[in-house]
């Protein structure tokens, strides 16, 4: 018998200790006993970081989606598999159990059959949280097609670019989504978008808001009408266990995004089983990650890893400020949530409102608390420990990204003791090291320093779409032989973790990954913009937020100052999203630039954090008088 369920501290160690000794033997008990394949592999892994090469399950055949589905009807297909709660708390809720998702994925994977769509094609999916997208997820990896989920706040830029790096011949969309009071007109977004993406074919449109969009001739077509023409029987395409089955972008340190490539049999044992596990889901549980499908989180922890453990999902559509700061807590009572997963940007904005809030509604359900996406600080965690957990609930900090595909390091709840602000300890089968700058791994406890992994774990992103180079480049080259994570870490006395944050240019703004290096390329198009440097700054709510230092044209004109910081904002939501938006705009004579013309950001960043103590030798510096005049502007 395999360690499914780990249940005792001693159990993780022993179980830990066997998955690093005998990885092959470790996955292969797990994958043979939990999932169902077509037909088994013929090698456990291979792997080759200098190339790099991955592969898990070699020879195996399998469709993820008769995993997440089809096995289990026979035993759960009344059960409720995804809860849908609407943007409006005065609209129905929506209980979807297996056997109605079963039909409903095949109908719209007939739906996607009919329009053309064939295995390994890609299919953009840039919808708001309805269940038309995760229905539009699972049809594509039910039919072998690729799906690329773009976050529905991305701009009509973003959204483009996204579009024609993989080259997806077919959108899906709905009319407009709700945001809180807001709607947003998302066709319009696409339209704007597709002006620039001429290969796409097909547009699929799902009827949200009921607004008066403007459909495209033979390009446009409402979903609605096609599903219900479509047959509830669609046989499942097998695929081999290395196919892609999904890309997702992430931000990386120049402009263009990288579009991370996960395959199938790999990052479905992996999610499920890390699911299993650091949610310690139980058959009747209700499990609601906050997040948005359009992020990893909610591939991973709201779609594939629930789903494969037959277990209950709520997909949220609105936000937590809306209609007030108790929807949270009166979605918790309403469906009697059991494990909560949210993100520390939340935390933080619902703690700010006070605790009565949370106490108006009765929280006895909550048996595990979740935080991802950031370092969660000391404040934040207990009070989510206290105030939401009121003491019982442990939490669970996990630490992974976009191209990990799974969580990899955190506690296990009622398992491992957990300590605040710490992810804790690996996950079965993760092999952390921390590095020096020389390329040293630091051994023993007590140690800081970059974090890599050192051995191939099954859910790990394969490549970077179109661009391998770029993924040896940004992953593998950095320290020979092992995974590097791009953050920073510490180990403590008793092996614990903590994550300090990125080490490169990537900023983390509300749990949203951002390069500066994008958002400097949408200022520095503002005709009056000579050149630019983004940096992240401490901030109560977002956790960081962007400063942006701004060198103006010398074109011996006044120009009003507010009005250019708006037009500098303006320019980041059209190319990027609001998401990425300045908070403080530093207009400066000059940047502080190396020999080589190079920003020192770290002399930015520092003023950014209003700690000038400190800058280092500065007079080597190209233009060391510009600091001063940098410091005493400060915003
Ligand atoms: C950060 C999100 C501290 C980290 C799943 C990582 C965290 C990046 C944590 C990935 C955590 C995520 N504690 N930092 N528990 N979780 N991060 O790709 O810097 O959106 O590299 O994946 O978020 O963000 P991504």
């Amino acid at each position: 018998m395999s360690n499914y369920h780990i249940k005792t501290l001693e159990e993780y160690f022993q179980v830990y200790r066997k998955s690093i000794r005998e990885p092959e033997n470790f996955w292969e008990e797990i994958a043979e006993e939990h999932f169902l394949w077509r037909k088994k592999w013929d090698n456990v892994l291979s792997w080759d970081f200098s190339k790099p090469e991955v592969k898990w399950f070699e020879g195996a055949k399998l469709n993820i989606t008769e995993n997440c589905i089809d096995r289990h009807l026979a035993t759960r297909g009344d059960k409720t598999a995804i809860i849908f709660e609407p943007n409006n708390p005065d609209e129905a809720s929506q209980h979807i159990t297996y056997r109605q998702l079963y039909e409903q994925v095949c109908r719209m994977a007939n739906v996607l059959k009919s329009q053309g769509v064939k295995k390994g094609d890609r299919v953009c999916i840039y919808l708001p949280m309805i269940p038309e997208l995760a229905i539009s997820v699972l049809a594509c990896a039910r039919i072998g097609a690729i799906h690329s989920v773009v976050f529905a706040g991305f701009s009509s830029t973003a959204l483009a670019t996204r579009i024609n790096d993989c080259d997806c011949q077919m959108v899906i969309t709905a009319d407009g989504s709700y945001r809180g009071a807001k709607t947003i007109d998302l066709k319009g977004i696409v339209d704007e978008a597709l002006l620039s993406c001429p290969d796409v074919k097909n547009v699929l449109v799902a009827k949200r808001i009921n607004s008066d969009i403007n459909m495209k001739d033979e390009r446009d077509v409402w979903l609605q009408p096609l599903l219900d023409n479509a047959s509830t029987n669609c046989p499942a395409e097998i695929m081999a266990s290395e196919d892609t089955l999904f890309i997702l972008y992430t931000s990386g340190s120049t402009g263009k995004p990288k579009g991370m490539v996960h395959s199938t049999a790999g990052y479905m044992v992996y999610t499920a089983y890390t699911f299993k596990n650091i949610f310690q889901y139980r058959e009747n549980d209700v499990y609601w990650c906050t997040a948005d499908i359009g992020w990893i989180t909610g591939h991973s922890y709201i779609v594939y890893g629930p789903l494969s453990n037959g277990a209950t999902t709520i997909m949220f559509e609105g936000v937590p400020q809306y209609p007030d700061y108790g929807r949270f807590w009166q979605i918790v009572e309403k469906h009697k949530v059991n494990q909560f997963y949210t993100a520390p940007t939340a935390i933080r904005a619902l703690a700010k409102q006070g605790s009565e809030w949370v106490e108006k509604y009765d929280l006895s359900s909550l048996k595990v608390l979740g935080t991802v996406g950031e370092p969660i600080n000391e404040e934040a965690w207990h009070w989510y420990n206290e105030t939401v957990g009121k003491k019982r609930s442990p939490i669970v900090d996990t630490w992974w990204q976009t191209e990990t595909g799974g969580i990899m390091i955190s506690p296990i709840p009622f398992v491992t003791p957990t300590k605040p602000t710490y992810a804790t300890l690996p996950f079965i089968g993760i092999q952390p090291a921390l590095m020096d700058e020389t390329g040293e791994e630091l051994k023993g406890n007590q140690k800081e320093g970059r974090l890599c992994i050192k051995y191939p774990w099954p859910s790990m992103a394969r490549t970077i779409w179109g661009n391998h180079q770029r993924y040896k480049d940004t992953y593998f080259s950095t320290f020979e032989n092992k995974y590097f994570t791009g953050d920073g870490a510490l180990r403590d006395e008793v092996g614990y973790y903590r994550i300090t944050g990125r080490v490169d240019d990537v900023i983390i703004v509300s749990g949203h990954n951002l390069g500066t290096a994008p958002i400097e390329d949408a200022i520095n198009e503002h005709p009056a913009v000579a050149e630019s440097a983004i940096v992240g700054f401490p901030h109560d709510i977002k956790g960081s937020a962007l400063y942006g230092y701004v060198t103006l044209k010398d074109t011996g004109e006044t120009r009003n100052q507010d009005n250019l910081k708006k037009e500098i904002n303006q320019l980041i939501s059209d190319r990027i999203g609001a998401i990425a938006k300045l908070d403080k705009i530093q207009f400066t004579e000059g940047l502080p630039k190396t020999r080589s013309g190079k920003i020192m950001r770290r002399i930015l960043r520092k003023i950014a954090e209003k700690d000038t103590s400190n800058l280092g030798d500065i007079s080597t510096l190209l233009n060391p008088e510009v600091v001063q005049n940098i410091i005493d502007n400060s915003l």
